[in-house]
């Protein structure tokens, strides 16, 4: 794995070609099926485990192994594909490299901050300031509109006070957003009346209100058809070149997949190989 070269960067801000994402050891285990334990376990826990106090315990929970040691870095600037056969771990991996998830073991380091040592509440401002998510599913709250929805990652982020005072620099930078992803004169639409395509575009633009540096995203176009697909993959593109995030992509789109700046792939929970055909101690990022 690359060491990044220390430049001269002030206050955790990361000059291009930097580490902005350092992955280590990072081991998630998900409960097994209880039906696996034995039966004085499984027994133990009806009687006791509405109380949660074995949530934990290893003979009822014996951790079924998703992520089974995964080193990543990402580079600050590039466009970084996962790609690998579905179950392999890849939205796991997104998860928890958004600490939508606590891993079993294991760090992701932001900058120079632990994130998976935060606390959930320093965690949960992190996400909403440095961080971007753009689903599949898209995941849109369908009460409310187009405009309302980009809002959101600031109505959670922001006290009412607090929010008011910013309402109008919130809003044109939502608007704005939604012109540069073309649906200037849809704001007022539900999800229910727009495309998935243009349910995605809002999900986009919710995605960037805040301005993340990192943009994490689970199968943009898996749930579109080839040309809407290949319209946000354009607009992902054209706004990373405009708003110059790091990206994290997965992915099973090969044409998505061509076009990042470099791929790993994901196997049974370990990242197997290197794509981008070098290797892995020689890799350049863009803008280094
Ligand atoms: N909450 C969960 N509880 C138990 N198993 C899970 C959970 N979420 C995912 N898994 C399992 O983890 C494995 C990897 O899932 P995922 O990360 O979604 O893979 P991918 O995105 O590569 O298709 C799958 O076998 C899946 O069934
Ligand atoms: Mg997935």
């Amino acid at each position: 794995m690359t060491e990044p070269a220390e430049g001269a960067v002030g206050a955790g801000v990361a000059a291009p070609g930097r580490v902005l994402v350092r992955v280590r050891g990072l081991v998630k285990n998900y409960p097994r099926q209880r039906a696996d334990a034995p039966f004085w376990a499984r027994w133990l826990g009806r009687v006791w485990g509405w109380t949660g106090a074995l949530d934990e315990w290893p003979v009822l929970h014996d951790g079924l192994p998703i992520l089974k040691g995964v080193d990543l870095d990402v580079h600050e600037g590039e466009v970084l594909g996962v790609v690998g056969p579905s179950g392999a771990g890849k939205s796991t991996l997104l998860h928890l490299m958004g600490a939508l998830d606590p891993p079993t073991s294991g760090t992701v380091l932001y900058g120079d901050q632990d994130v998976t040592g935060m606390s959930q509440a320093r965690q949960a401002r992190w996400r909403n300031e440095h961080v971007g998510y753009v689903f599949q599913f898209y995941h849109l709250f369908p009460d409310l509109d187009a405009l309302e929805n980009v809002l959101l990652p600031a109505m959670v982020a922001y006290s009412v006070p607090a929010y008011l005072g910013r309402r109008r620099d919130l809003h044109a930078r939502a608007r704005a957003l939604l012109d540069e992803v073309g649906l200037g004169d849809r704001m007022h639409h539900r999800p229910s009346q727009l495309s998935g395509g243009e349910q995605q575009r809002v999900a986009i633009a919710r995605a960037l209100l805040q301005r993340p540096r990192l943009l994490l995203c689970d199968e943009p176009t898996g749930n579109l058809d080839r040309r809407t697909g290949e319209q946000i993959l354009d607009l992902l593109l054209r706004l990373k070149a405009a708003e110059g995030q790091t990206y994290v992509v997965v992915t099973h789109d090969e044409r998505l997949a061509k076009r990042c700046d470099r791929l790993v792939h994901m196997t049974d929970g370990r990242l197997t190989d290197r794509l981008d055909g070098g290797d892995p101690e020689s890799y350049q990022p863009p803008g280094a």
